[in-house]
């Protein structure tokens, strides 16, 4: 029987406590007794994780989803998806979710007082190309306020989901944008406990994707979990 490899787990101390009082809902949704580790499954390695035929090519470009442009500062984000081994992880779904310019989802939760932008939607899809590369385009989302504590404020970010390529490799995470001051009292931020997965989470302004008179570019690469296998080095020679 051919042995197929799962997919390896985080390593220590870079994923939050599932329970953080900082952030105060994980207090009534995380659980109290550790988790029981499954092993990965077949069907969980090698079955499909999503039908990407009905994409449309325009998916990407959250300005042009209505009939007017929206309000607020453009931006094209874009990266490059890998495995913990560098390797491209190829024509992978990538799902982002964001605000609008002012701060508000389109959503019927969200009533703080900001405007909605009846241009706007603040949803967007893409595939990864041959390379594992994305891109998208929108605006700047504003920061909300959130009822965690008292005056609580969220920094600017992105919402992403990925699937790539089997469900045990789902990442859900979050994009921030450089310099912004809200991200040191961001609970949901520092609950990440190292200093070096948190600086992961914010993209960097990049001049190579930046448009002029048009749009700033950043960047954000994504690491997914590699096979739990040893990669094997390509022979030396070998194209
Ligand atoms: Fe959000």
């Amino acid at each position: 029987m051919i042995k197929i490899p799962g997919y390896l787990r985080p390593p220590a101390h870079t994923q939050p406590a599932y329970i953080d009082p900082r952030y105060a809902s994980t207090v009534k949704r995380g659980p109290r007794q550790a988790p029981i580790l499954l092993p990965h499954t077949i069907s969980e390695i090698t079955g499909p994780v999503f039908g990407w035929d009905d994409i449309k090519e325009t998916d990407y470009d959250l300005t042009k989803q209505h009939e007017g442009e929206p309000l607020g500062e453009r931006i094209i984000v874009t990266g490059r998806v890998v495995d913990e081994f560098g390797r491209p992880v190829r024509h992978t779904l990538v799902e982002v979710w964001q605000a609008n310019a002012a701060g508000r989802y389109r959503h019927k939760v969200d009533q703080h007082h900001a405007p909605l932008d009846p241009n706007f939607t603040g949803c967007g899809r893409t595939i990864t190309d041959a390379d594992g590369c994305y891109k998208f385009v929108s605006i700047k989302p504003g920061a909300y306020p959130w009822k965690n504590h008292p005056n609580a404020w969220r920094p600017q970010h992105i919402h992403i989901s990925l699937f790539g390529p089997s469900f045990c490799t789902r990442l859900v995470t979050q994009m921030y944008f450089p310099g912004d001051p809200l991200l040191d009292c961001d609970p949901m931020f520092l609950s990440i406990p190292s200093e070096a997965a948190r600086r992961r989470l914010i993209s960097a302004l990049d001049w190579e994707t930046t448009v002029p008179d048009q749009a700033l570019g950043y960047r954000f690469d994504i690491v997914l979990r590699g096979r739990d296998a040893t990669p094997r080095e390509e022979p030396k020679g070998h194209p």
